[in-house]
């Protein structure tokens, strides 16, 4: 395998594992806060973004690269509240898209094609990820700080088709 891409991968797979962390750190903050809607939202974020991994590490492996399981730094225990949650959600998924877009460069760069198709899958990823980010986000902004809002916003969480994709599901 191309050691450029090679390495732009394992600098993925390291973002995601990331990823996952952060995720998690947020699902367990909104269960020790009553929020069980948060909580099951960020749970099956961070289980789509260990399936992100996963999916690379097993690329890297079988195209005869050497995949690296990184080390991830520790995630806060605590946040703000809810809009500050979402907005960091949103801000994380910003910067994965511009690494994501970093690889397809490489791949181009390197004239490796066929990772350059396997990218392409994460690129359309992020866009979901980032509208659905979006979305979520407008939705705390029109609330506000209104506390009857707020516990609206996380039972319809609980309840509704806005959740990311269930890694497990036909779409993963
Ligand atoms: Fe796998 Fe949300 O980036």
């Amino acid at each position: 395998m191309n050691k450029r891409v090679e390495l732009a991968l394992n600098d993925q797979i390291e973002k995601e594992a990331s990823s996952s962390q952060y995720y998690l750190a947020m699902a367990s903050w909104a269960e020790n806060n009553g929020l069980n809607g948060t909580a099951k939202f960020m749970y099956l974020h961070s289980d789509e973004e260990r399936f992100h991994m996963l999916k690379l590490i097993k690329f890297v492996n079988e195209r005869g690269g050497t995949a690296l399981v990184p080390a991830v730094g520790k995630p806060p225990v605590h946040f703000e509240n809810l809009e500050t949650v979402f907005s960091l959600l949103l801000e994380h998924e910003i910067k994965v898209t511009e690494s994501i877009n970093n690889l397809v460069d490489v791949c181009l760069q390197e004239k490796d094609y066929s990772t350059h198709n396997f990218v392409q899958w994460y690129v359309s990823e992020q866009l979901e990820e980032e509208a659905l980010a979006r979305t979520v986000l407008d939705k705390l902004k029109l609330i506000g700080g209104d506390k009857g809002g707020m516990y609206m916003f996380d039972r319809d969480l609980e309840n509704s088709a806005i959740q990311p994709t269930n890694p497990a599901g036909p779409t993963a």
